[in-house]
């Protein structure tokens, strides 16, 4: 499974490529808002740092407009993503990119009919987002398996991204429903690495080594 990291914030996505780990990043309007500097100015940063997908999400609504949008947005970089909500006017979008050769991602979905659509249109990478669902009740990571299914009945060869990542077993069940992608918040990686039983063996190791060669008869 790929891991994308979720996050717009350049210092987090340096950290986490450092690990050798991300083979691409997503981000959204709210991610970008938190960084509160130029959109295209943290896509081209962030598309120096890593050459997999970066995934840039339009802002308008409307087909004619996203489709500008996106035409200047992957002017920043050739591993830009577009990023287009799961409404008529986002599928009607992806048709249109898809046919001029630009990847797309459809975010924004909670149904396994809206995934279906999305594949039908032609979409590079849908984007379910299982902790939004689990919020409301729902079984997040359900809509993943249905999803596998439907795309394997037909061989979409659309990719599932599974989004809206809060805790690390979301991570690992995505992985063992065979999920193309993960895409993780900065802090959920982290917590991915740890576990207590490494930081207790670990510690356990160092101490004996320092009390058989570093005590005061050693040497
Ligand atoms: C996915 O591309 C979105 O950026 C993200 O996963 C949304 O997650 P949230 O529900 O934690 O905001």
């Amino acid at each position: 499974m790929k891991i994308f990291i979720d996050t717009a914030n350049v210092k987090e996505i340096k950290e986490a490529a450092s690990l050798g780990l991300i083979d691409g990043v997503t981000t959204n309007p709210t991610l970008m808002a938190k960084e509160g500097r130029e959109m295209k100015q943290v896509l081209k940063e962030i598309c120096d740092l890593v050459s997999g997908p970066v995934n840039a999400e339009v802002i308008s609504t409307q087909t004619e407009e996203m489709v500008k949008e996106a035409h200047e947005l992957v002017k920043i970089a050739k591993n830009i993503v577009i990023k287009l909500p799961l409404i008529k006017d986002g599928l009607k979008a992806v048709r249109i990119l898809t046919a001029e050769g630009i990847k797309t991602n459809v975010t924004l979905c909670f149904s396994a009919a809206q995934a279906l659509l999305t594949a039908k249109a032609g979409a590079t990478y849908i984007s379910p987002f299982i902790g939004r669902l689990d919020d409301i009740s729902q079984e997040g990571m359900d809509l993943i398996s249905d999803i596998k299914k439907i795309y394997a009945n037909y061989g979409f060869k659309t990719q599932i991204i599974v989004a809206s990542v809060r805790n690390p077993m979301h991570v690992v069940n995505a992985a063992l429903l065979g999920a193309d992608i993960a895409t993780i918040p900065y802090p959920v990686i982290e917590q991915l690495i740890k576990h207590p039983l490494t930081e207790i063996g670990l510690n356990r190791f160092l101490d004996d080594y320092k009390k058989a060669f570093q005590g005061n008869n050693a040497k």
